[in-house]
């Protein structure tokens, strides 16, 4: 598939935003255009930071309609799947190296009602995806080591999204269902465009849309110029 056939979605990671004024900040960004609201979960164990859980999940539901996508980074994972499902998670996404039955794990998380991923830091091997493609709904490549907002893209991440888009291609070409490819970490204004040609269909932004100058536009203004950049 060409990237202008793909359609785009971004996806705002609240861990830029306002803790203090969750509510507000999730609604402005969709009003800004945000497609969801990637909502990142740690634990201070499989990464050393430790952020929001479901009821948080719960709290921001109703101030939005835009799906959630939310992106664990704990261990153990199953434990906690039904608890952000009951809290209106749409999609549900977790590392690998964090579970110890991953094929288990995709299938608990589509019983509970939503859409599943898979995420590779940038040392995980795509091996993982190598028997559980009928159990994905979306692959999400991290950029930057988990943990933290505001860190560099690393450049690497762009043949491993053409390694990951040319997989997912040839298995929708055989019949296989829909499979989003999102990647999260540094991505920008000046870097989108190249990060889409390499494969991506969805993107995490984190700090590029919430520390974004309201000289700028604010939140509207960058929604903008990374569509704009996109080509959409
Ligand atoms: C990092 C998180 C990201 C983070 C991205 O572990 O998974 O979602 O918010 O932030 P930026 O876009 O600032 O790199
Ligand atoms: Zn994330």
């Amino acid at each position: 598939m060409t990237t202008s056939k793909r359609s785009f979605r971004i996806a705002p990671s609240i861990l830029s935003a306002d803790f203090a004024r969750l509510g507000e900040e999730v609604r402005a960004v969709e009003a800004a255009g945000a497609d969801l609201i990637h909502f990142d979960v740690m634990d201070n164990h499989y990464v050393p930071n430790l952020t929001v859980g479901p009821m948080v999940c719960e709290a921001v539901r109703p101030h939005v309609k835009i799906p959630i996508d939310v992106h664990l980074m704990v261990r153990p994972v199953d434990r906690i799947v039904g608890d952000f499902a009951r809290a209106g998670a749409n999609i549900i996404t977790f590392h690998p190296e964090a579970s110890e039955h991953v094929d288990r794990t995709l299938a608990l998380i589509r019983e509970a009602g939503c859409k599943a991923g898979l995420v590779f830091n940038p040392a995980t091997p795509l091996t993982w995806l190598d028997h559980v493609m009928d159990k994905l709904d979306m692959v999400l490549l991290m950029s930057v080591n988990p943990g933290f907002g505001g860190q560099k893209f690393i450049p690497a991440t762009l043949p491993k999204l053409r390694a990951v888009r040319a997989r997912i291609d040839a298995w929708q070409a055989a019949g296989g269902q829909e499979i989003r490819l999102e990647v999260d970490g540094g991505v920008k204004v000046d870097n989108i465009a190249e990060v889409a040609a390499a494969g991506a269909d969805t993107f995490v932004a984190g700090s590029a849309v919430f520390s974004a100058p309201d000289a700028d536009g604010g939140y509207r203004g960058v929604m903008g110029r990374l569509r704009a950049a996109l080509g959409a």
